[in-house]
């Protein structure tokens, strides 16, 4: 009996290494013979039956030690645009192709980026409970501050930094940012020192990759600059920032406020952080929209069918 059009005569085993949507789920099971480790009540167990055999890892959090458990693990198609928790190192020593998820999740992002702003200005989630507390007929809730006018200096002017830069111009404010070289082409100014760019504004939006080459860029130093009228909003990854650091001093008033998104050791957050009012706590929404999600589930399934039909990859980073 001849084979349904798109199957391999054997089947491809892939490893599932964290939970990802139900429909992209589907499409996977629809080409491939999938392995959850994440629901394996025996991990090392699981490796050492199937280990041999897998071929493919869908979604993230892979490390050297996994891969050496995978003698035949050909490509890594990673569940979001960062693949810091891909070690790319390992994975390219040994010839393993690591796709991502990058552009279909750029609005999403920016769109979150500009809402955590302006929440954390105008403090929406405090005028919430407020209202919910009864305390209005007492009187009015305390001015707050706005986006228009201010300037947003941007940590990564990437295609998310990009999307972010457009809509903060919507909310009339001014474009600044900092990268590692200028993009002459880009209408915004340039700094190549991120201290300097953020005594300047009056927002530091982080919208870099994590990994090394960044860790703790946003130094104290850059956190005093920023100072306590300035405003941070982290969206990239909470290993850009000096966390520790960035807690004490929004504690202590030395840094205006905080919207974080991402944190060095999630889920976990600073426990420190929960009693200021000058924070803003997101647990990494950045991309988490329906719409965003299907599209890079979708992407990710077709970096695998791509590679396992010996075509181009759609999304390569190693
Ligand atoms: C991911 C992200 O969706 O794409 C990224 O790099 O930060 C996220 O929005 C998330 O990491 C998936 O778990």
């Amino acid at each position: 009996m001849p084979l349904p059009l798109g199957r391999t005569a054997i089947p491809t085993d892939i490893l599932v290494a964290s939970p990802l949507r139900r429909n992209c789920m589907d499409a996977l099971a629809e080409s491939f013979t999938l392995h959850k480790l994440y629901e394996a009540a025996d991990p090392a167990a699981v490796l050492g039956e199937v280990g041999p055999r897998i071929r493919g890892i869908a979604g993230s959090h892979v490390d050297s030690r996994l891969m050496e458990k995978l003698p035949k693990l050909e490509i890594i198609a990673n569940f979001g645009v960062g693949y810091d928790t891909i070690d790319v190192v390992a994975a390219r020593a040994r010839g393993i192709k690591v796709t991502n998820t990058p552009n279909v999740l750029n609005d999403a992002v920016a769109e979150m980026t500009i809402g955590l702003m302006i929440a954390l200005a105008r403090r929406i989630p405090g005028a919430d409970r407020f209202v919910r507390e009864g305390k209005w007929p007492a009187g009015g809730y305390p001015l707050q501050r706005e986006l228009t006018g201010k300037t947003v200096g941007i940590l990564g002017l990437g295609r998310i930094g990009k999307e972010i830069a457009v809509r903060a111009q919507a909310m009339k404010m001014r474009v600044v940012y900092f990268g590692r070289h200028a993009q002459p082409r880009e209408p915004y100014v340039y700094y190549d020192d991120l201290t300097k760019m953020a005594r300047d504004a009056d927002w530091l939006v982080v919208i870099a990759p994590g990994g090394e080459a960044t860790e703790r860029i946003v130094s104290r130093q850059v956190l005093a600059a920023l100072g306590p009228e300035g405003f941070l909003a982290n969206l990239g990854r909470g290993s850009l920032i000096d966390e520790p650091a960035m807690v004490e001093m929004l504690a202590a008033g030395q840094l205006g406020g905080a919207a974080l998104d991402v944190f060095v050791d999630e889920p976990n957050v600073p426990e420190a952080l929960f009693g200021l009012d000058n924070v803003l706590l997101s647990p990494h929404q950045g991309s988490a929209t329906a719409e965003t999600r299907d599209l890079m589930g979708q992407l990710l399934v077709d970096n695998l069918k791509a590679h396992f039909a010996g075509e181009p990859l759609l999304s390569q980073v190693v």
